[in-house]
């Protein structure tokens, strides 16, 4: 049984990751800002899930709010501020929050934990295709998911023989953070002729988890949209 933390577990691709190790058997902790959201998403995965509250906004209460964790086999990091900016209308304060989640906050995590991974414990980081495809507005994410590839290169380096890989999707369709949402544009640019889903995510997750041989990669899940 695999002990599973995944940090931003609360809802979207991290709930789903999550609901995919409890149904394992393996013992996953989900977490959210607010303790009763974690407990909330813990009872959503089910089984013997228990949820945790960490915000990645205020780094310095991270060693705290995880000092119940006491061994990890995988770590999956999903945690994100939803909303963009744009440099013409840049607001300092969500630029700074953005850069302190996924960058300050994530290394924080890993660090926190780095005397608690089991032998042959690996990390996924979630970042975003948003990367290398920018789009009016993504200013922050580009940036930051761009940085995220730049955090595991140099954990993987000095955390070894921790591996640690990111994940990059593209629209990932039937996410709550698209419901509603007009994809036709995406789609069409899209080779695969649709959004990539939850379940490739999931599995793809699952894969750099898993495979020993995989590290510091940056594994671009997005249907060839890169390509396009
Ligand atoms: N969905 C997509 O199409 C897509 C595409 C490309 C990349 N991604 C990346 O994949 C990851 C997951 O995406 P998603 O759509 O599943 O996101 P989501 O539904 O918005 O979930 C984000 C998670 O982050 C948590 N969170 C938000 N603010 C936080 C904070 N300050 N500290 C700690 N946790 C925080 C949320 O918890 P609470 O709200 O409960 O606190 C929630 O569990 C993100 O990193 C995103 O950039 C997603």
């Amino acid at each position: 049984m695999a002990e599973v933390l995944v940090v931003g577990g609360s809802g979207g691709l991290g709930l789903a990751i999550a609901q995919e190790y409890a149904g394992r058997g393996d013992s996953v902790v989900v977490t959210s800002r607010t303790k009763s959201g974690a407990d909330e998403a813990a009872a959503l995965v089910g089984g013997s899930t228990r949820g945790l509250a960490v915000d990645l906004t205020q780094p310095e209460t991270i060693e705290s709010a995880l000092a119940e964790i006491t061994a990890v086999d995988h770590l999956v990091i999903t945690a994100n501020l939803p909303g963009g900016n744009t440099i013409a209308g840049f607001h300092l304060g969500d630029a700074i929050a953005a850069a302190t989640v996924k960058l300050v906050g994530y290394a924080e995590t890993v660090r926190v934990l780095s005397d608690r991974f089991r032998p042959g414990a690996s990390v996924v980081l979630l970042g975003g295709l948003a990367k290398d495809r920018p789009y009016p507005g993504s200013t922050m994410v580009t940036t930051v998911n761009g940085g995220v590839s730049a955090l595991a290169r140099t954990l993987a380096v000095e955390l070894a023989p921790l591996r640690v890989n990111v994940l990059h999707p593209g629209v990932v369709g039937d996410t709550p953070k698209w419901q509603n949402a007009e994809l036709s544009q995406v789609v069409s640019r899209t080779p695969i002729g649709r959004t990539v889903s939850t379940a490739e995510v999931v599995d793809a997750v699952d894969f750099l988890l898993r495979n020993g041989g995989v590290n510091a990669v940056d594994l671009e899940l997005d249907g060839g949209a890169r390509a396009s």
